[in-house]
Protein backbone atom coordinates (compact mmCIF):
# COMPACT_ATOMS: atom_id res chain seq x y z
CA UNK A 1 0.00 0.00 0.00
CA UNK A 2 1.01 3.58 -0.73
CA UNK A 3 0.81 5.88 2.51
CA UNK A 4 1.02 9.72 2.01
CA UNK A 5 1.47 11.56 5.20
CA UNK A 6 0.92 15.36 5.88
CA UNK A 7 3.32 16.10 8.91
CA UNK A 8 5.79 13.84 7.29
CA UNK A 9 9.03 15.48 10.30
CA UNK A 10 5.97 15.36 13.13
CA UNK A 11 6.98 13.00 16.11
CA UNK A 12 4.25 10.55 15.12
CA UNK A 13 5.19 10.27 11.76
CA UNK A 14 8.54 9.78 12.52
CA UNK A 15 7.49 6.66 14.59
CA UNK A 16 5.29 5.44 11.70
CA UNK A 17 7.31 5.56 9.08
CA UNK A 18 9.40 2.65 10.01
CA UNK A 19 6.63 0.66 11.51
CA UNK A 20 4.70 1.04 7.96
CA UNK A 21 7.67 0.32 6.01
CA UNK A 22 8.11 -2.99 7.93
CA UNK A 23 4.53 -4.06 7.30
CA UNK A 24 5.85 -3.57 3.20
CA UNK A 25 3.90 -0.37 2.63
CA UNK A 26 5.26 2.53 1.23
CA UNK A 27 5.49 5.65 3.01
CA UNK A 28 5.50 9.57 1.32
CA UNK A 29 5.83 11.83 4.20
CA UNK A 30 5.60 15.91 3.16
CA UNK A 31 7.78 18.54 5.03
CA UNK A 32 8.02 22.30 4.73
CA UNK A 33 12.10 22.34 5.73
CA UNK A 34 14.57 20.28 3.24
CA UNK A 35 17.09 19.59 6.06
CA UNK A 36 14.64 16.85 7.62
CA UNK A 37 14.44 15.30 4.28
CA UNK A 38 17.74 12.83 5.19
CA UNK A 39 15.61 11.85 8.86
CA UNK A 40 12.59 10.46 6.74
CA UNK A 41 14.71 8.50 4.63
CA UNK A 42 16.08 7.00 7.40
CA UNK A 43 13.15 6.59 9.03
CA UNK A 44 11.98 4.40 5.52
CA UNK A 45 9.83 7.16 4.19
CA UNK A 46 9.98 9.28 0.45
CA UNK A 47 10.02 12.88 1.44
CA UNK A 48 7.98 15.53 -0.66
CA UNK A 49 8.86 19.39 0.01
CA UNK A 50 5.28 21.14 0.67
CA UNK A 51 4.42 24.36 2.77
CA UNK A 52 0.76 23.03 3.04
CA UNK A 53 0.06 26.80 4.54
CA UNK A 54 1.63 28.50 1.36
CA UNK A 55 -0.44 26.13 -1.22
CA UNK A 56 -3.54 26.39 -1.88
CA UNK A 57 -3.99 22.78 -3.70
CA UNK A 58 -1.55 20.23 -2.75
CA UNK A 59 -3.03 17.37 -4.79
CA UNK A 60 0.04 17.19 -7.07
CA UNK A 61 2.59 16.79 -3.97
CA UNK A 62 0.66 14.11 -2.30
CA UNK A 63 -0.06 12.42 -5.67
CA UNK A 64 -1.45 8.94 -6.08
CA UNK A 65 -2.24 6.85 -2.91
CA UNK A 66 -4.07 4.18 -0.99
CA UNK A 67 -4.41 6.29 2.30
CA UNK A 68 -3.30 9.54 3.35
CA UNK A 69 -2.49 10.55 7.41
CA UNK A 70 -3.03 13.70 8.73
CA UNK A 71 -0.19 14.44 11.74
CA UNK A 72 0.68 17.58 10.92
CA UNK A 73 0.06 20.33 13.54
CA UNK A 74 1.23 23.76 14.21
CA UNK A 75 2.62 22.66 17.77
CA UNK A 76 2.47 24.46 21.06
CA UNK A 77 4.24 27.65 20.34
CA UNK A 78 1.58 28.99 17.37
CA UNK A 79 -0.43 31.76 17.93
CA UNK A 80 -4.13 31.43 16.79
CA UNK A 81 -3.40 32.19 13.00
CA UNK A 82 -1.63 29.16 12.54
CA UNK A 83 -4.38 26.92 14.54
CA UNK A 84 -6.27 27.82 11.40
CA UNK A 85 -4.10 27.45 8.71
CA UNK A 86 -2.11 24.48 9.82
CA UNK A 87 -4.88 22.41 12.04
CA UNK A 88 -8.31 23.35 10.04
CA UNK A 89 -7.02 24.31 6.86
CA UNK A 90 -3.91 22.33 6.38
CA UNK A 91 -6.16 19.03 7.08
CA UNK A 92 -8.86 20.03 4.62
CA UNK A 93 -6.68 20.53 2.34
CA UNK A 94 -5.58 16.79 2.31
CA UNK A 95 -9.21 16.02 1.98
CA UNK A 96 -9.54 18.01 -1.29
CA UNK A 97 -6.26 16.48 -2.52
CA UNK A 98 -7.45 13.08 -1.90
CA UNK A 99 -10.74 13.58 -3.53
CA UNK A 100 -8.68 15.04 -6.39
CA UNK A 101 -6.37 11.84 -6.49
CA UNK A 102 -8.93 9.65 -6.06
CA UNK A 103 -7.87 8.68 -2.64
CA UNK A 104 -10.01 6.67 -0.55
CA UNK A 105 -8.64 6.66 2.93
CA UNK A 106 -8.12 9.39 5.35
CA UNK A 107 -6.68 8.74 8.73
CA UNK A 108 -6.95 12.07 11.32
CA UNK A 109 -4.92 12.94 14.17
CA UNK A 110 -7.69 14.80 16.10
CA UNK A 111 -7.64 15.04 20.00
CA UNK A 112 -10.27 14.05 22.68
CA UNK A 113 -12.30 16.60 24.20
CA UNK A 114 -13.03 19.02 21.26
CA UNK A 115 -16.91 19.55 22.03
CA UNK A 116 -15.89 21.38 25.09
CA UNK A 117 -12.73 23.38 24.11
CA UNK A 118 -10.91 24.27 27.59
CA UNK A 119 -7.73 26.32 28.36
CA UNK A 120 -6.80 29.77 27.30
CA UNK A 121 -7.92 31.71 23.79
CA UNK A 122 -4.88 29.87 21.56
CA UNK A 123 -5.89 26.44 23.14
CA UNK A 124 -9.63 27.05 22.51
CA UNK A 125 -8.67 27.91 18.88
CA UNK A 126 -6.64 24.74 18.38
CA UNK A 127 -9.69 22.80 20.03
CA UNK A 128 -12.09 24.33 17.37
CA UNK A 129 -9.45 24.19 14.13
CA UNK A 130 -9.09 20.60 14.71
CA UNK A 131 -12.91 20.11 15.44
CA UNK A 132 -14.10 21.75 12.73
CA UNK A 133 -11.35 19.75 10.36
CA UNK A 134 -12.65 16.89 12.20
CA UNK A 135 -16.22 17.72 10.54
CA UNK A 136 -15.22 18.60 7.30
CA UNK A 137 -13.36 14.93 6.77
CA UNK A 138 -16.99 13.31 7.92
CA UNK A 139 -18.72 15.54 5.35
CA UNK A 140 -16.35 14.57 2.77
CA UNK A 141 -17.68 11.03 1.58
CA UNK A 142 -14.13 9.39 2.04
CA UNK A 143 -13.63 6.52 3.91
CA UNK A 144 -12.41 8.28 7.28
CA UNK A 145 -10.94 7.28 10.89
CA UNK A 146 -10.84 9.98 13.74
CA UNK A 147 -8.25 9.17 16.19
CA UNK A 148 -8.47 11.05 19.42
CA UNK A 149 -5.72 11.00 21.21
CA UNK A 150 -5.35 12.01 24.92
CA UNK A 151 -2.09 14.24 25.82
CA UNK A 152 0.79 12.97 24.24
CA UNK A 153 4.37 11.77 26.02
CA UNK A 154 7.54 10.99 24.21
CA UNK A 155 7.77 7.52 26.61
CA UNK A 156 8.00 4.30 25.18
CA UNK A 157 4.77 2.53 23.96
CA UNK A 158 3.48 0.07 26.22
CA UNK A 159 1.17 -1.68 22.94
CA UNK A 160 -1.67 -1.68 25.28
CA UNK A 161 -4.61 0.79 24.28
CA UNK A 162 -8.08 1.76 25.62
CA UNK A 163 -10.45 3.12 22.95
CA UNK A 164 -14.03 3.99 22.57
CA UNK A 165 -16.64 6.88 21.62
CA UNK A 166 -15.67 8.52 24.92
CA UNK A 167 -13.36 8.30 27.46
CA UNK A 168 -11.91 10.74 30.35
CA UNK A 169 -9.03 12.63 29.82
CA UNK A 170 -5.51 11.10 29.86
CA UNK A 171 -2.83 10.52 28.10
CA UNK A 172 -0.67 8.06 25.98
CA UNK A 173 2.78 7.62 24.28
CA UNK A 174 3.04 8.77 20.40
CA UNK A 175 4.91 5.36 19.77
CA UNK A 176 1.44 3.58 20.96
CA UNK A 177 -0.16 6.16 18.73
CA UNK A 178 1.56 5.40 15.67
CA UNK A 179 1.03 1.73 16.11
CA UNK A 180 -2.44 2.35 16.17
CA UNK A 181 -2.33 4.02 13.30
CA UNK A 182 -0.46 1.02 11.34
CA UNK A 183 -2.79 -1.32 12.08
CA UNK A 184 -5.99 0.70 11.22
CA UNK A 185 -4.62 1.25 7.56
CA UNK A 186 -4.31 -2.69 7.64
CA UNK A 187 -7.55 -3.27 8.54
CA UNK A 188 -10.31 -1.83 5.92
CA UNK A 189 -13.06 -3.16 7.71
CA UNK A 190 -12.37 0.34 10.32
CA UNK A 191 -13.93 3.17 8.08
CA UNK A 192 -15.89 6.14 9.01
CA UNK A 193 -15.47 5.70 12.72
CA UNK A 194 -13.84 8.02 15.48
CA UNK A 195 -13.14 7.17 19.00
CA UNK A 196 -11.04 8.65 21.86
CA UNK A 197 -7.69 6.95 22.57
CA UNK A 198 -5.42 6.66 25.80
CA UNK A 199 -2.90 3.49 27.33
CA UNK A 200 -5.18 1.53 28.72
CA UNK A 201 -4.83 -2.87 29.58
CA UNK A 202 -5.65 -4.04 25.94
CA UNK A 203 -3.85 -4.99 22.93
CA UNK A 204 -4.09 -2.69 19.81
CA UNK A 205 -5.37 -5.14 17.56
CA UNK A 206 -7.81 -6.53 20.16
CA UNK A 207 -8.62 -2.99 20.88
CA UNK A 208 -9.29 -2.16 17.57
CA UNK A 209 -11.44 -5.17 16.17
CA UNK A 210 -13.45 -5.41 19.56
CA UNK A 211 -14.22 -1.35 19.12
CA UNK A 212 -15.35 -1.64 15.40
N1 LIG B 1 0.35 17.39 22.04
C1 LIG B 1 -0.68 16.70 22.44
O1 LIG B 1 -0.81 16.36 23.64
C2 LIG B 1 -1.72 16.29 21.45
C3 LIG B 1 -2.84 15.63 21.91
C4 LIG B 1 -3.75 15.16 20.98
C5 LIG B 1 -3.53 15.37 19.61
N2 LIG B 1 -2.45 16.05 19.17
C6 LIG B 1 -2.24 16.19 17.70
O2 LIG B 1 -1.40 15.14 17.28
C7 LIG B 1 -0.84 15.49 16.00
C8 LIG B 1 0.59 15.02 15.88
O3 LIG B 1 1.33 15.33 17.03
P1 LIG B 1 2.94 15.32 17.02
O4 LIG B 1 3.36 15.58 18.42
O5 LIG B 1 3.45 14.15 16.27
O6 LIG B 1 3.17 16.63 16.13
P2 LIG B 1 4.49 17.49 15.90
O7 LIG B 1 5.71 16.74 16.32
O8 LIG B 1 4.25 18.86 16.47
O9 LIG B 1 4.53 17.56 14.30
C9 LIG B 1 3.74 18.39 13.55
C10 LIG B 1 4.40 18.51 12.18
O10 LIG B 1 3.59 19.37 11.35
C11 LIG B 1 4.51 20.06 10.51
N3 LIG B 1 4.00 21.28 9.91
C12 LIG B 1 3.61 22.41 10.56
N4 LIG B 1 3.29 23.36 9.67
C13 LIG B 1 3.48 22.82 8.44
C14 LIG B 1 3.33 23.31 7.12
N5 LIG B 1 2.91 24.57 6.87
N6 LIG B 1 3.61 22.51 6.07
C15 LIG B 1 4.04 21.24 6.29
N7 LIG B 1 4.21 20.70 7.52
C16 LIG B 1 3.93 21.49 8.58
C17 LIG B 1 5.68 20.39 11.42
O11 LIG B 1 6.80 20.63 10.64
P3 LIG B 1 7.91 21.78 10.96
O12 LIG B 1 9.07 21.06 11.57
O13 LIG B 1 8.21 22.30 9.61
O14 LIG B 1 7.27 22.79 11.87
C18 LIG B 1 5.81 19.12 12.25
O15 LIG B 1 6.73 18.23 11.70
C19 LIG B 1 -1.04 16.98 15.85
O16 LIG B 1 -2.05 17.15 14.88
C20 LIG B 1 -1.54 17.43 17.20
O17 LIG B 1 -2.45 18.47 17.05
C21 LIG B 1 -1.53 16.51 20.06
Amino acid sequence: MEVVIAGGHGKIAMLLHPMLKEKGHSVKGLIRKEEQADDLRKAGAEPVLVDIEKEDDISEYVGQADAVVFAAGAGPGSGKERKWSVDRDGAIKLIEAAKKNGIERYVMISAMGLETPRGDEVFQVYQQAKAQADEALRNSGLNYVIVKPGRLTNDAGTGKVKLAEKLDRGEIPREDVARVIAEILDKDSIKNVEFDLLSGESNINKALLDFV
